[in-house]
């Protein structure tokens, strides 16, 4: 993590507004918030008091995703929606996973003190110019972002891709179309490539108290810089496209082959994290690819 915890403020922030990046960073325990994204947080904590876990488990299956991923021979990732830079950054979980330190990660992400603290850490911290690289870029624009993405050259976009889209999605409503997004990302990306995805969802609350929070949450993030929908895991599963899914499938993040050594505290209860995640390969011919795949 960067050595001082003050938020850098890029010029044209409104720090009076809060962001998805900057609340998520306070959940985590971490310091590039403001004054709003801490009061917003406390707001969404008094509706839904564990929302720091859903941050954690969400956090944690990122961490067993990009092992995974390594572990069977990803080298290439692409981070979108990276966040501020918080414990196990992508790049430092692939470099821990790999000794030979060959694995390549490019953050995106559309929020400027993300971005700047993304660009701060690789320069001051644990960054290889050569491996590691940062671009502010909005998902959305996303014919514009491939380009930039082609034109920064680290990964070799003819080779299996590890695509990373981690509690993004629910900051994106289908008004805004981001099913349009995922499908021409998918699309470019080569045979073998992964899509790794997590999202908040609001599938199957447990009762009529649990319906009202999440619709609350919704209405909160309302007053944020992210605007945002909740999705039932049949609504989510769309994003995967035809991609198939690697075992466990679409399941809630503490299930999604937990680490026994770190057991999650919903290990017992992985619904109670609101967090559904899924992994999914681009099928092709002889390419690497995470064991099990599963009926979706
Ligand atoms: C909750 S954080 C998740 C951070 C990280 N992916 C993780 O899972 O730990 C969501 C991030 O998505 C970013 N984001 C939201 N909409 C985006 C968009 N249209 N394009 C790029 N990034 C976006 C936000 O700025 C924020 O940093």
């Amino acid at each position: 993590m960067p050595t001082d915890p003050s938020p850098v403020v890029p010029p044209n922030v409104d720090t009076s507004r809060p962001s998805a990046a900057r609340v998520y960073d306070f959940l985590l325990g971490g310091h590039h918030n403001f004054k709003s994204d801490r009061e917003f947080a406390g707001r969404l904590q008094q509706v839904v008091p564990r929302i720091g876990d859903y941050a954690r488990e969400n956090r944690s299956f990122l961490r067993r995703a990009v092992i995974e991923a390594v572990n069977v021979g990803y080298t290439q990732f692409l981070d979108i929606g990276s966040g501020i830079p918080t414990v196990g950054n992508v790049h430092q979980v692939a470099d821990q996973a790999r000794p030979e330190r060959d694995t390549k990660v490019l953050y995106v992400d559309n929020e400027p003190v993300a971005c700047a603290h993304t660009k701060l850490l690789l320069r001051d911290e644990d960054g290889d110019p050569r491996r590691h690289h940062s671009l502010e870029g909005d998902l959305l624009d996303t014919e514009g972002l491939w380009s930039r993405i082609v034109e920064d050259g680290l990964l070799n976009l003819d080779r299996p891709v590890v695509l990373l889209l981690a509690a993004v999605l629910h900051f994106i409503k289908d008004e805004r179309d981001p099913d349009t997004a995922l499908s021409f990302l998918r699309d470019q990306l080569p045979a073998g490539s992964l899509l790794v995805l997590s999202s908040m969802t609001n599938d199957t609350p447990s009762d009529e108290a649990e319906a009202q929070a999440l619709r609350e949450i919704e209405a909160l993030y309302e007053r944020s810089t992210n605007p945002g929908q909740l999705r039932t895991v049949k609504e989510f599963r769309r994003f995967f496209g035809d991609w198939l899914m690697t075992a466990p499938g679409l399941v809630y993040a503490p299930a999604w082959r937990p680490d026994m050594g770190i057991r999650s505290p919903l290990f017992e209860r992985p619904e109670q994290s609101r967090i559904i995640v899924g992994v999914a390969t681009k099928p092709g011919i002889g390419v690497p690819r995470l064991r099990g795949v599963v009926a979706r």
